[in-house]
């Protein structure tokens, strides 16, 4: 009886044909009995004879084909003429050792199986012979599949499956992947497995795979995920996309040299080129076609796609232009490139996709998550050197200049990434930032093995999709302030917390000790967590046995290691920054009701989407799964969101929060939300609203996150800076201040004090923006007796002095009284009038500056007033 039929593809193989032959019977007289099936593609060097030797004296029979080659086509074939029920496929060249062959049929053999792949990324797997570049090729295309397909090896060309199967393969399927047609095809229903085998290369005739197999595989590949490789007409899409980029950059070229700026310029060009794309694409790419191609949602489609596209490339000229003193004129070549990529995927993917039911909603949903978090990540990285620093980055950058142990108003690590980056990276906003993008990064990665462990792969694809979109994770990922090593610790502590209380693995206390210690060094909000953990081993009667073993004491005593540099720097400095965070253990001091507040931050921290998303997710009942780890995994989520949540909702009864303080605590409740967002449920319930109010909540985040960056780093025509802005631009700000000082040295002859007049920002970032060779000396408003944080640190007190004092304020108010509004001038010498200014760029007004110049200080003199707003 034949329990399987090995099919092999031949295409010239004439040398391999024994020694395959005979390798494989060799196996067939010690078990069990297979046909095998030689499937020819019109060799041309006497390959079928030598077949035909083999027909009488084996079960093997040939199939020739006379069609045009084609390796699908042929094991399709092949598989029409087989006798069983179980099919093999593998290479003739003996690239796939034929000992493994049982290996990799028994899992479909006994039924367990539907599909068994011979697998060369798995352990026990691997390559041997062949060159880098094959490796890495055959890699990459593992890798571009992984996405949409659960497998490692999802370009073999060795596996076993059931026969039936073969009939649900899609019939444009053609070259080289079958296999991965064949997964796909079943996604989610198959169960597969993966065999390790070790593949060689071949020693007789040479490979057929050529560059347009790898072509064909990427177009397949495109298309299984739901991507239009050919748009409209394709050869007339192409076209007018080219013209379209003739335009823009003509366009761009001539404005720029008729005076226009970057930004004018780039924004003007880029839409008339897309005005004339949309219309030619319109009135001749899709003429031909029978349906009304273009509909109104569509537009609106192609439109997002554009000006998402046009964001960016500002991102991109600005770096260009302003970080490489790259020309306009050649910048806007690379720019245009980045464009029309963004463009066509967007096309592709979002406003032309293949028929919109055959991806299923699960790959839709992966592939939205692989391309917006695509898009944020470039978009981070292409910006975060760009945009100025806000002040508390400065502030931060000021730490990292004071190197030490610990700090006044937070602990060490935002200061410590600061100083590593700039010490790799340069000394810039790049070198600041670039510790947050990849703590960003590794928040992603982290939550995304969490998810992956709670519930499955296209889960954790979605937690991360939400963590690059909801406002609190975007802007963690690219502004440098404790918490984003914050939440990477966070991130990893779940992680661990999970593996170690629910999987019950005892070495994730390791990493559980070290994430746990470095979060507390980041900031002091992830001792919450401990506090959840201790929670969950009350009570979840599994993991309470952790309480009489020894690993949960041990990582808790790694994490106090971790944290002693703060205990070493509070005992050195009177245990300042201990007392300071514990009367801010209730809030920020003002014994206001705030609960109220806490909402509304709560809306902008995770949109009202996310946070309704949030509290669906929250709310008993929201699975109907009540297995024992459905259960266990709704306790951790429970516990390890509510708890936090809890400690600041009653603390926002008493006083007020700092906005952003909530931040972490969403990540426990990201995987539950992304799971909701891939469940079937009905369109019409609160859910599937919800459902449905993520598509334009996530392209409307995209957009704001691009549309902020773009304005604040190259304006947007015809918007002007609002008032707020005098947080901002201190580089502009910087160097009129410079000019100011250089005056009043020339007058002088001394060097003048500038004072940065409130606590600390306007101080640092008048530091982190002087970069003339004769440095300012800065000081901040504790020389008047505010609290100045760190500056209190750095410049105690200040003597009287008869140097030139010049003050610097964001409003009028900062340069004429102190922060409990006493007068200034009493501590003043000759203080002359307030003065301001606008500051400005290519003609643009940025923002307002207020300053004084008085003669001389005359030292601190505390009034009852200043005595109790230091207190507070
Ligand atoms: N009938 C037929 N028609 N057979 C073909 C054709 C064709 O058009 N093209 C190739 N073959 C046969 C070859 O004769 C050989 O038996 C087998 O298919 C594999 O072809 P190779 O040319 O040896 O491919 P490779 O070694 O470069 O690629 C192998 O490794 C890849 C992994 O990256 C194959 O196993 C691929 O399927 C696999 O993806
Ligand atoms: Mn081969």
């Amino acid at each position: 009886m034949t329990q399987f039929s090995v099919i092999i593809p031949t295409l010239n193989e004439v040398d391999n044909i024994d020694p395959i032959l005979t390798r494989l019977f060799a196996l067939n007289r010690a078990s069990g009995s297979f046909e095998v099936i030689i499937v020819d593609d019109g060799s041309q060097d006497g390959t079928p004879d030598k077949v035909h030797a083999w027909e009488e004296k084996a079960n093997v029979r040939l199939v020739e084909r006379k069609s045009k080659p084609d390796l699908t086509a042929s094991i399709l074939a092949g598989v029409a003429v087989a006798k069983s029920n179980v099919i093999v496929v593998m290479d003739a060249d003996l690239s796939h050792p034929p000992e493994r062959l049982y290996a990799v049929v028994a899992p479909v053999l006994d039924g367990s199986h539907d599909v068994a792949i011979g697998s060369r990324y798995v352990p026990g797997g691997g390559i041997e012979g062949w060159p880098l570049h094959r490796q890495w090729l055959s890699r990459i295309g593992g890798w571009l599949a992984r996405p949409i397909c659960d497998v490692s090896d999802a370009t073999s060309g060795f596996f076993a499956f059931r026969r039936e199967l073969a009939s649900t393969i899609s019939e444009h399927a053609h070259g080289y992947k079958i296999l991965l047609e064949l997964l796909l095809a079943g996604q989610g229903k198959l169960k597969v497995v993966e065999v390790p085998i070790c593949f060689h290369d071949r020693t007789h005739g040479s490979s057929k795979l050529s560059f347009s197999h790898q072509w064909i595989y990427l177009q397949r590949l495109m298309t299984l995920a739901g991507g239009s490789v050919a748009i409209g007409t394709a050869n007339r899409y192409v076209a007018v996309g080219l013209f379209s980029i003739i335009i823009d950059i003509g366009l761009f070229q001539l404005l720029i040299y008729s005076g226009a700026g970057l930004s004018l310029a780039h924004i003007m060009s880029f839409f008339a080129a897309t005005a004339v794309n949309y219309t030619l694409n319109l009135k001749w790419s899709f003429q031909s076609q029978h349906s009304d191609p273009l509909r109104w949602h569509q537009l609106g489609r192609f439109l997002t796609v554009s000006v998402m596209a046009l964001l960016m490339r500002g991102g991109v000229l600005a770096w260009l232009v302003y970080g490489w003193h790259i020309p306009p004129l050649l910048a806007i070549f690379p720019a245009v490139a980045a464009t029309a990529a963004i463009n066509y995927l967007g096309h592709a993917f979002y406003v032309f996709p293949v028929n919109k039911n055959s991806p299923s909603l699960d790959i839709r949903w992966r592939v939205t998550s692989v391309g917006v978090v695509a898009f944020i990540i470039l978009l981070r990285l292409i910006y975060l050197g760009q945009a100025q620093l806000i002040p508390d980055e400065a502030y931060y950058w000021n730490y990292a200049q004071h190197m030490d142990l610990s700090f006044y108003d937070h602990p060490p690590m935002v200061a410590w990434l600061i100083w590593l980056g700039t010490a790799i990276a340069g000394d810039n906003e790049f070198g600041v930032r670039i510790g947050a993008f990849l703590s960003g990064l590794i928040t992603m990665g982290y939550l995304y093995a969490l998810a992956k462990n709670l519930y499955d792969k296209s889960t954790a694809m979605r937690t991360v999709l939400l963590l690059a979109i909801l406002p609190f994770s975007f802007a963690t990922g690219i502004v440098m302030t404790a918490d984003a090593p914050l939440l990477a610790a966070w991130a990893a502590t779940l992680y661990y917390m999970e593996r170690a209380l629910i999987a019950g693995h005892s070495s994730a206390w390791l990493g559980m000790g070290i994430a746990f210690g470095l979060g507390i060094l980041s900031k002091y909000t992830l001792g919450l967590l401990g506090i959840a953990a201790l929670l969950f081993v009350i009570l979840d009667p599994i993991a309470r046995h952790w309480l009489r073993r020894p690993h949960p004491y041990l990582a808790a005593l790694l994490a106090l290691v971790l944290f002693l540099p703060v205990i070493i720097w509070n005992m050195e400095h009177q245990w300042a920054s201990i007392s300071f965070q514990s009367s801010r253990l209730k809030g920020v001091g003002d014994d206001q009701f705030s609960t109220h507040l806490l909402f509304v931050n709560l809306l902008v921290l995770l949109t009202p989407v996310g946070l309704l998303a949030a509290a669906l997710a929250l709310r008993p009942g929201s699975e109907h799964d009540n297995s024992q780890s459905a259960r266990r995994r709704r306790l951790f989520v429970w516990i390890f969101t509510g708890t936090p949540l809890a400690v600041f909702f009653v603390l926002s009864m008493f006083d007020s929060l700092r906005f952003h303080w909530t931040a972490p605590l969403w990540l426990a409740a990201l995987p539950t939300i992304a799971w909701m967002m891939g469940q079937n449920v009905d369109l019409r319930s609160i859910k599937g609203r919800l459902q449905a109010a993520w598509r334009p909540t996530i392209v409307t985040c995209m957009f704001v996150y691009a549309f902020i960056l773009h304005y604040v780093v190259l304006g947007i025509p015809g918007i002007p800076y609002p008032a707020f802005m005098k947080y901002y631009f201190w580089r502009e700000t910087t160097h009129e201040i410079e000019q100011i000082v250089e005056e009043v040295r020339l007058q002088s002859g001394q060097e003048p004090l500038v004072v940065g007049m409130n606590k600390w920002s306007i101080a640092s970032t008048l530091f982190f923006y002087n970069r003339k060779d004769e440095p300012m000396d800065i000081r901040s408003r504790n020389m008047f007796g505010d609290s100045g944080a760190m500056y209190q640190f750095w410049h105690p007190a200040e003597p009287p002095t008869t140097r030139s004092i010049i003050l610097v304020g964001m409003d009028q108010q900062q340069v004429e009284y102190d922060r409990s509004g006493n007068d200034i001038t009493s501590m003043l010498d000759q203080p002359g009038p307030v003065q301001s200014m606008i500051i400005m760029r290519e003609d643009i007004p940025l923002r307002r500056v207020y300053y004084r110049i008085a003669q001389g200080y005359l030292g601190y003199q505390s009034t009852p007033e200043s005595v109790i707003s230091k207190h507070n």
